[in-house]
């Protein structure tokens, strides 16, 4: 599997029992803490494993950081948050690359392996699914405001950024045991994005009602306060005739829908009848913001917000 379909990872089959998954993601930092840089780098960069039904079992540091300028101590904290991650999510860190450059940027390449006949794509989605999200959206103006001094870092501590580091593992785990149709993990090209490479991918129409879409606290009033991020205008000119707004959104709502994620939520394509359970087993284990946010229904390839 490569770029056919804007799937999350590579995969190829070594053997009738085992596939191999390769993956690379970097970002630049989310915030101005570089323990939380590379937890949460970390996270992102793994988090592509989980959503193709796969382990991770090697990482390799990526690494672009301005050792002239900046203190080799803020280095070593990132490769420290980043190393935790690897070890929670079972893998072995094995390596990696630096080279000089004027922002630090940092992120892993990830591989990992799977059963061939066990591979999730984004293209399963059937007429009669619903979609459960495991995180919350509105990450990328939330840092925007912090990095425009608009939001504190405690802040952000308390909620946001222990819910970005998280792994996305565990909710793989559950879903697993159910009748998984599709799934992706919801990053830079934001909500509306993601779910149009779902729909696009399973040749299917999805409808989102506005108001189950969970957003973390103080995103929207980001938006009003005029913040936005770089990613919010090609992301709405990415969803072009393809996404229907079927109610009146004020601006603010409306950008929430092309908010960029870092370290996103997984996005689960289910059977309506299972969906209920899945999400009371997501609970159960602390993925308490995991919530249903649509349908799959019989129509045109797109998205219908309501
Ligand atoms: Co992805
Ligand atoms: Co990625
Ligand atoms: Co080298």
């Amino acid at each position: 599997m490569g770029f056919d379909t804007a799937d999350d990872a590579g995969v190829y089959k070594l053997s009738p029992e085992i596939a191999m998954i390769n993956t690379v993601d970097f970002i630049t930092p989310p915030v101005d803490d570089p323990h939380w840089f590379g937890l949460i780098a970390a996270a992102n960069s793994i988090s592509d494993i989980y959503s193709m039904g796969g382990k991770p079992v090697t990482a390799l540091n990526i690494v672009m950081f301005p050792s002239k300028q900046l203190p080799l101590e803020i280095l070593k904290e990132i490769l420290r948050g980043a190393h935790e991650k690897v070890i929670e999510a079972g893998a072995c860190l094995v390596g990696g690359h630096t080279i000089e450059d004027e922002e630090p940027k940092f992120g892993l390449s990830v591989s990992g392996t799977v059963h061939p006949d066990r591979v999730i794509t984004n293209a399963g989605s059937q007429v009669g699914d619903v979609l459960i999200l495991t995180k919350p959206l509105g990450s990328g103006v939330l840092f925007n405001a912090a990095r425009a001094g608009k939001l504190p870092l405690s802040l952000l501590e308390e909620d946001l950024l222990p819910s970005l580091a998280a792994l996305n593992g565990a909710a793989m785990e559950e879903a697993l045991q159910f009748d998984l149709h599709a799934c992706t993990d919801i990053t830079g090209f934001g909500i509306i994005g993601h779910i149009l490479e779902v729909a696009a991918g399973s040749r299917t129409r999805i409808r989102l009602p506005y108001s189950s879409l969970p957003f973390y606290a103080e995103a929207e009033a980001m938006y009003k306060k005029g913040v936005s991020t770089l990613s919010n205008e090609a992301n709405r000119r990415l969803s072009h005739n393809q996404l229907q707004l079927k109610l009146s959104l004020s601006t603010q709502a409306e950008e929430l829908l092309f908010d960029p994620q870092t370290s996103g939520g997984l996005l689960f394509s289910l059977p309506a009848s299972q969906g209920q359970e899945l999400l009371d087993k997501l609970h159960q284990r602390g993925i308490t913001s995991a919530t249903i946010i649509g349908e799959v229904i019989p129509g045109e390839i797109g998205i219908e917000v309501v």
